[in-house]
């Protein structure tokens, strides 16, 4: 059994004695660097400066939230807008780990940046178990480098401070919940954000677009789960696929975009079957998708399992 209360103390004392004056954190609003930001804050205070980076890579309204769910905890973030900077790095780019290896290279880039300006020689991250396990960190061979692991550049400045990295997602949450933070069930969403979920290159238009259809997916999802109609599922998301096929709208031809949802049930991430989803909801995403964004006429629903498949299409 997972002792919550005994992993925060000792974690809490472990990072004191680790974190030899200042610190940083990239806080995403999701529930691992959430609680890797509380906790390293017990432990140091306003020694631990949290950052945002709006890397246009992002949901709908997303640094809102995160501004409002850190001042709900009483702690002090930094946001920055570097979506242009993130955009123009990942032009031309359509080979996966290497957009992978790219945004955590910018993010560190970036990051580099803020402690330097704060004087911080710690960069604390929210990573867990299957994350270093999956980019190869264990005796498994690497399925993808997730980017808070394997994607960071070799010469970088700052000292590494993982507090959960011996963590499965569920002990993550028993955390959050245990520490009164709101978004403890929130789903999983990858650092690399919605460049992976844009398949091909990415550019701003293409990442408008998905913004609006995983809005779509998951107030369609959170409206039958807050109804009972299902249970939550682990992920709910779409992506935005680089294949145009032939609709009709009114009466006129039309040659829109590809989305396909994935709505996946797990316990950890580490495999997982796709959701029975019942099919009143999965039309309902579908008409609500094709209605409200023109440029999308087609919208299909990914039915594999992990394994093969893996979660995020890239
Ligand atoms: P895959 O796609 O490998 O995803 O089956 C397993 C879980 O990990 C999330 N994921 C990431 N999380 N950085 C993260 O913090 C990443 O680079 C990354 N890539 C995938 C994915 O959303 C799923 O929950």
């Amino acid at each position: 059994m997972f002792d919550v209360k005994k992993f925060i103390n000792e974690t809490i004392r472990n990072l004191k004695n680790e974190i030899k004056g200042k610190a940083i954190i990239a806080v995403s609003g999701g529930v691992d660097s959430t609680v890797s930001a509380v906790l390293t804050h017990m432990a140091i205070g306003d020694n631990l400066l949290p950052v945002f980076i709006d890397t246009g890579l992002m949901r709908k309204n997303e640094s809102d939230k995160v501004k409002s769910l850190f001042d709900s905890l009483n702690i002090k973030i930094k946001i920055l807008n570097r979506e242009e900077d993130f955009l123009k790095h990942l032009e031309g780019i359509t080979d996966p780990e290497q957009k992978r290896k790219i945004v955590g290279e910018r993010f560190i880039r970036n990051f580099e940046e803020e402690a330097r300006n704060f004087n911080a020689e710690y960069l604390v991250q929210g990573t867990i178990a299957p994350d270093w396990i999956e980019s190869g960190g264990g005796i498994r061979e690497r399925i993808k480098t997730h980017h808070n692991v394997g994607g960071l550049p070799e010469k970088m400045d700052l000292k590494i401070v993982e507090p959960l990295r011996d963590l499965y997602k569920d002990e993550v949450r028993e955390i959050a919940k245990y520490l009164g933070i709101k978004n403890w069930e929130r789903q999983p969403f990858p650092g690399p954000g919605l460049s992976i979920r844009v398949i091909g290159e990415v550019n701003k238009n293409k990442l408008d677009l998905l913004r609006e259809a995983t809005e779509i997916v998951e107030n369609e999802v959170e409206n039958a789960v807050n109804n009972n109609l299902i249970q939550r599922p682990w992920q709910y998301f779409a992506i935005m696929l680089p294949v145009k096929t032939t609709g009709v709208h009114g009466d006129k031809r039309a040659y829109g975009y590809t989305v396909a949802v994935r709505i996946i049930d797990s316990i950890d991430g580490m495999s997982g079957t796709y959701s029975r989803i019942p099919h009143e909801i999965l039309e309902r995403i579908s008409i609500n998708i094709t209605n409200r964004i023109p440029e999308i006429n087609r919208v299909v629903y990914d039915i594999t399992n992990k394994p093969p498949a893996t979660i995020e299409w890239e």
